[in-house]
């Protein structure tokens, strides 16, 4: 049988159309296949990649702990230097609440670790979250999608979660005095990058306030300089209750984080303890390679710094007739071509023309850029070129 044929038969997947890219070996901003094709890679395995593929310090950083230590006990018990500096690291760069990280091992862990959270802070189990919000796949994740679509064939889900619509202050009085948490992305990924106002942020955190309700931050996408900040409650000046972040802190590796204040977060170790308890979460080789995609961050600022204008870059060289909007902040850019037919040709041959780009869960209209923060001008310019060759073939 073929590797294909293998891939096909007992790997399961997620859609009837898997792109069965076979991958040789991934280096920078590109992505080989077994053919030696190469790929100018504008994804960055859905915006987790923030320095590229096999960037040295984290490879080296990988290769340290590989040879110290791999698992060594269940989460929370020994004490390992990767968990320890990473968690170091991350107070010192965040707002002062902020200062005690719990590892774990995605994004849709690390948001079950926030709503429990939540409840054990507020006494309560109401969770409010938007319309077209995405923030996982496991069950108590999917409770507080806004996506019916995806969500009924899984139902009963967590009973008391409700969503309301995005970006709207008005709403925003349904987070009463019941509700325990509401959870929001600062920009919401799988609608097609959609940047709310600043002003709702601040008017949202404000009204968790008033309620006592616990403000649950979603950065699992935006984490790590992907919004020309190193976090996005930088860039909307909102400081929440309780952050979540994953896919990008890794720099390539699965490590999910959730972050609250010391007082809170004492909470899941009494009464009863084990609150959250975890096998895998935060590998001391993970938490090595997001140790180092954060020091190489903090070491080059440039590299954050760059996020805006190659931003603007993206923008001024993706004018074509055929692109009706460009969304998005930093490097999370939605290409929207109001098309769904468009949007396929772009991506199938993007990959027919040696570079990547994807589609968004819940949009079928635009197309996702969200390279490694660290690809280059030139880079962009030619990306935008083949982009817009494309385009120019339907
Ligand atoms: C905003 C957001 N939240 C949560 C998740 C879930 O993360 P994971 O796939 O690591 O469980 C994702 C993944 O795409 C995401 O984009």
């Amino acid at each position: 049988m073929s590797s294909q044929d293998i891939f096909f038969k007992h790997q399961a997947q997620t859609t009837p159309f898997a792109k069965a890219l076979e991958i040789s070996h991934s280096e920078g901003m590109f992505i080989y296949d077994i053919d030696g094709k190469r790929y100018l890679d504008l994804v960055a395995g859905v915006s987790a990649c923030t320095l590229g593929h096999a960037h040295p310090n984290i490879i080296n950083a990988i290769n340290t702990q590989v040879k110290r230590y791999l698992h060594v006990m269940v989460y929370g018990e020994y004490i390992q230097s990767p968990q320890y500096k990473l968690a170091q690291l991350l107070a010192q760069n965040l707002p002062k609440k902020l200062d005690c990280t719990y590892f774990v091992n995605s994004g849709c862990e690390a948001i079950e670790g926030a709503m429990k959270l939540a409840k054990r802070k507020t006494s309560r189990s109401k969770i409010i979250s938007f319309h077209n919000s995405y923030h996982g796949s496991t069950h108590g994740a999917l409770s507080i999608m806004g996506q019916e679509h995806y969500k009924t064939k899984y139902r009963p889900l967590l009973g008391d979660c409700y969503q309301i619509p995005y970006d709207c202050i008005s709403a925003l009085q349904k987070i009463d005095y019941q509700t325990a948490a509401v959870v929001v992305e600062p920009i919401q990924g799988a609608s097609g990058f959609r940047v709310p106002s600043t002003l709702w942020l601040k008017q949202l955190s404000k009204r968790c306030k008033e309620v006592g309700a616990q403000l649950i931050f979603d950065e699992i996408q935006t984490c790590f300089g992907r919004t020309g900040k190193l976090f996005a409650l930088q860039t909307f000046d909102v400081v929440p209750d309780i952050l979540c972040l994953a896919k990008g802190m890794g720099g390539g590796m699965a490590i999910g984080a959730f972050i609250s204040s010391k007082e809170d977060m004492a909470l899941l170790k009494e009464n009863p303890m084990l609150g959250h308890i975890t096998t895998f979460g935060g590998h001391p080789v993970n938490c090595a390679a997001s140790l180092a995609t954060l020091q190489t961050l903090l070491d080059e600022p440039d590299i954050i710094d760059s996020v805006i204008r190659k931003e603007k870059l993206f923008r001024d060289n993706l004018v074509h007739p055929k692109i009706k909007e460009i969304r998005g902040k930093g490097l999370m850019l939605a290409v929207e071509l109001g098309n769904k037919d468009w949007c396929n040709a772009l991506v199938e041959k993007g990959y027919e023309n040696g570079l990547i780009t994807f589609f968004f869960l819940f949009t079928k209209t635009s197309v996702r850029i969200s390279p490694p923060l660290n690809i280059s001008d030139e880079q962009i310019v030619e990306a935008c070129q083949k982009i817009k060759h494309i385009l120019n073939q339907f």
